[in-house]
């Protein structure tokens, strides 16, 4: 069955579960945060540490693709990706980027923004080495961004690190590791009935202090 223009402008869902008070909101945006991914984790959430990371360009041009949350602590929001591809290169000139987050059983999104660091070597290596072993081989065999001239090449390379590895363990290549968003702002969104959603900014005040601001909808 098609998705005519007709039914796709009348695809609408009203979000009536819940809503958000400023009583709830933990003081710290990074406790807040972690409470909301356990609780999206609880409600089978597929993926819930899935996120859309947000990049800009040299030409300004913003670029958006999903990667996974590993870590997050007090220093910020950390994923792990390839550091020669189209969104290193893109943080290599501008740090500044954003993540958002929805978890849609919950009717819930986490907008946030800050600057983007590379996590240290040892952080990088520790979750490396945790990775199955056919990822490790991915990250070796994947030139990530290329262009590929078929799917043979990047099978080819895969067989061959296969070979290079072979009963051994899978060193971390050197241009593969993490980089952690620091965020300034974490707005945490509550859908509400006839649109009236809640919002709540939490911009960064100074060191451990926020300041939390209800948005209009
Ligand atoms: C659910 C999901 C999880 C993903 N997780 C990661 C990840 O953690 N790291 C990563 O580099 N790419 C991940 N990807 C692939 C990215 O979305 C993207 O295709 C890849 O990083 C290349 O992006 P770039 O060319 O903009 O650098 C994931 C994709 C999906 C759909």
């Amino acid at each position: 069955m098609s998705l005519t223009p007709e039914a796709l402008s009348a695809l609408r869902r009203d979000y009536a579960q819940r809503g958000l008070r400023r009583a709830e909101l933990e003081p710290d945006p990074l406790v807040m945060f972690r409470k909301w991914l356990a609780e999206a984790e609880r409600e089978g959430v597929l993926e819930p540490n899935a996120m859309v990371l947000s990049t800009v360009d040299a030409s300004g041009q913003p670029w958006s693709r999903i990667v996974l949350l590993k870590v997050c602590d007090e220093g910020g929001f950390a994923f792990f990706t390839n550091y020669q591809g189209a969104k290193a290169q893109q943080l290599a000139g501008e740090s500044r980027a954003a993540l958002t987050f929805w978890w849609g059983v919950l009717e819930r999104q986490v907008n946030i923004t800050g600057r983007v660091l590379k996590t240290s070597r040892e952080i990088s290596l520790k979750y490396f080495a945790s990775r199955p072993r056919a990822s490790q081989l991915g990250a070796w065999a994947s030139a990530q961004s290329s262009v590929l001239g078929g799917r043979d090449q990047l099978e080819a390379s895969y067989a061959e690190y296969e070979q290079r590895f072979d009963g051994r363990e899978v060193e971390c290549p050197p241009d593969w590791g993490g980089y952690v968003l620091e965020p300034d702002v974490v707005e945490f969104w509550q859908g509400r009935s006839s649109r009236l959603h809640d919002r709540f900014r939490c911009t960064r005040a100074g060191a451990g202090v926020w300041q939390a601001e209800r948005l209009a909808p």
